[in-house]
């Protein structure tokens, strides 16, 4: 079969390309802010490059600029496959990149003037928000309806988590950016107090579960087992693995809110689901290391199946600290500090950036017929610069969190604090070196991706030996 002609990848070759462009981008300024956080001059007293404006810059252009094409591009590549039909239209497709992108630079336009709604990883205005519903409607209707033509009868495991991160990201969105519109850039939420607040939360914790996590186990689904050319582990536990974690993580939202004006009934609904929630993330990560079992020797040969299963690794780590974090008294301890950003960063950078990059280094040779990337050693060298990036990260903010939050709650025995705020801040800056440090490798890892993906695709390289299409679905 001409997959060529069957499948639309030219819509995944756009999606794929803006990934690796938005993941150096949005990680750029990643290093840019821990810059600022160890020199703050580095603000240049320039309001627009303030750490404050450049933070939610970050958290939006890795989130849902690198992150978001990633699982476009993955998700229309693997609806396809498994379906055997090509996407329901390719106008709709084209529509929803070229809708995204629009977002994204709205969101680097719009997020540095200092226009935001103030809403942690839902801060654009409220006319990106509709634009972002319009886009989202089209992906639905692109996605659901390539499913709905499909030739196979069986819906394949991959397409249940894209299709369950496409339709709560839709309710999440829309529900959390309810606003009355003031002006074209200011607008004020339907909700008020902790209601606000935990309409919020349910929010942003279901972004981590839905498009950090459900979104990239389609992504694992697929692309684990084809590296590994093997059949997932059980796939029965992938039946359960999905029902079990959409239905637990909604409710698990509270623990961003212990300690504050949220009844306590509710804080213990969060507490309880995040604890539970740990098992079907085991499973699944468990499902996706072992199907490897009996090929355990690509992991040596391989530096796909290295980052694909390294990151499995790391998700396994997030969601054993995560539920740790979300038990009442641990959080008195770690809300607030750097531990906090330790472990987003062991999901982010460990978990959704490895399972990404593995996946973009499978799909660009199949997607530019092209044999294989053109330098598998540069793969090799991203993998190493990558896991000693992020063990600095995420280590060097385990260290800082635990004794801030140490620092924060000792007391002297006539009952004054032992440790005035800014000496906590002057303890911390050696590890936000290491954090720095940290960055700059993984940031210098996307580089070379860049150049190895450039390399591959460029039209000279045309001449090398391409392999028929069909080879490559
Ligand atoms: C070179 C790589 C990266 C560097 C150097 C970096 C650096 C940073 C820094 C300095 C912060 C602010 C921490 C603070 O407020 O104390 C931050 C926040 C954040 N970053 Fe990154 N980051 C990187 C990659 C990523 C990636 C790939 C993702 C997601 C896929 C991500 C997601 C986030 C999120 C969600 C926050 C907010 C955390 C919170 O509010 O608790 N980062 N990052
Ligand atoms: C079983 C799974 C997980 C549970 C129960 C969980 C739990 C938690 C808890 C308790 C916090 C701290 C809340 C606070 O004190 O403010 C937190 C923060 C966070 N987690 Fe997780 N986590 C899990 C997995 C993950 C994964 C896999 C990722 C990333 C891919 C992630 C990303 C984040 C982010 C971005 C924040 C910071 C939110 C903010 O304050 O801005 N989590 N998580």
């Amino acid at each position: 079969m001409d997959t060529t002609a069957a499948y639309n990848d030219r819509v995944v070759r756009q999606f794929t390309i803006m990934t690796v462009v938005w993941g150096i981008v949005g990680m750029l300024v990643g290093v840019i802010i821990a810059a600022q956080l160890l020199w703050p001059a580095l603000n240049f007293d320039t309001p627009w490059f303030t750490y404050s404006r450049l933070r939610p810059l970050h958290t939006n252009a890795v989130i849902f600029a690198f992150g978001g094409s990633a699982l476009f591009a993955t998700s229309y590549y693997v609806v396809q496959r498994t379906c055997g039909v090509r996407l329901i239209s390719d106008r709709l497709a084209a529509f929803t990149f070229w809708g995204w992108q629009v977002v994204i630079l709205g969101a680097v336009v719009t997020l540095p003037f200092g226009f935001t709604q103030s809403k942690e990883y839902a801060e654009l205005i409220w006319p990106l928000d509709v634009l972002i519903a319009v886009v989202w409607v089209a992906y639905a209707a692109v996605f659901f309806g390539t499913i709905l033509r499909r030739q196979a009868k069986h819906i394949y495991v991959a397409n249940w988590f894209y299709g369950a991160f496409i339709v709560a990201v839709a309710m999440l969105h829309i529900v959390n950016s309810l606003a009355i519109p003031t002006s074209l850039t200011q607008s004020y939420p339907i909700y008020a107090g902790a209601v606000d607040a935990m309409v919020q939360w349910w929010y942003g914790h279901n972004a981590v579960g839905f498009f950090l996590t459900a979104g990239f186990l389609g992504m694992m689904y697929y692309f684990v087992p084809k590296q590994a050319g093997r059949p997932i582990y059980s796939y029965r536990l992938s039946v359960v693995h999905f029902w079990a974690l959409i239905s637990t993580y909604m409710w698990a939202g509270p623990h961003h809110l212990h300690w504050t004006a949220l009844p306590e009934w509710a804080q213990s609904v969060g507490m309880v689901f995040s604890l539970i929630l740990l098992a079907p993330s085991w499973g699944g990560m468990i499902n996706g290391i072992m199907t490897l079992s009996g090929a355990w020797h690509k992991l040596r040969d391989d530096p796909i199946i290295r980052f694909l299963v390294v990151s499995l690794s790391f998700y396994g780590m997030s969601t054993f600290e995560g539920p740790m974090m979300a038990i009442r008294t641990v959080n008195a301890l770690s809300h607030y500090t750097d531990w906090t950003i330790g472990h987003v960063h062991s999901g982010a950078l460990g978990w959704v950036a490895f399972i990404t990059i593995g996946s973009v280094y499978m799909l660009v040779p199949r997607l530019f017929n092209r044999e294989q990337m053109y330098s598998v050693p540069l793969i090799n060298v991203h993998f190493w610069v990558a896991t000693i990036g992020v063990v600095l990260y995420i280590a060097s903010m385990w260290i800082s969190g635990v004794m801030q939050g140490l620092m924060w709650r000792a007391v002297n025995n006539d009952g004054t604090l032992t440790y005035s705020f800014i000496e906590s801040i002057a303890a911390t800056y050696p590890y936000y070196a290491v954090r720095l440090l940290g960055g700059v490798l993984f940031f210098a890892g996307m580089l070379i991706m860049a150049y190895n993906v450039w390399r591959t695709i460029r039209p000279a390289e045309a001449a090398a030996p391409a392999v028929a299409p069909a080879a490559n679905a």
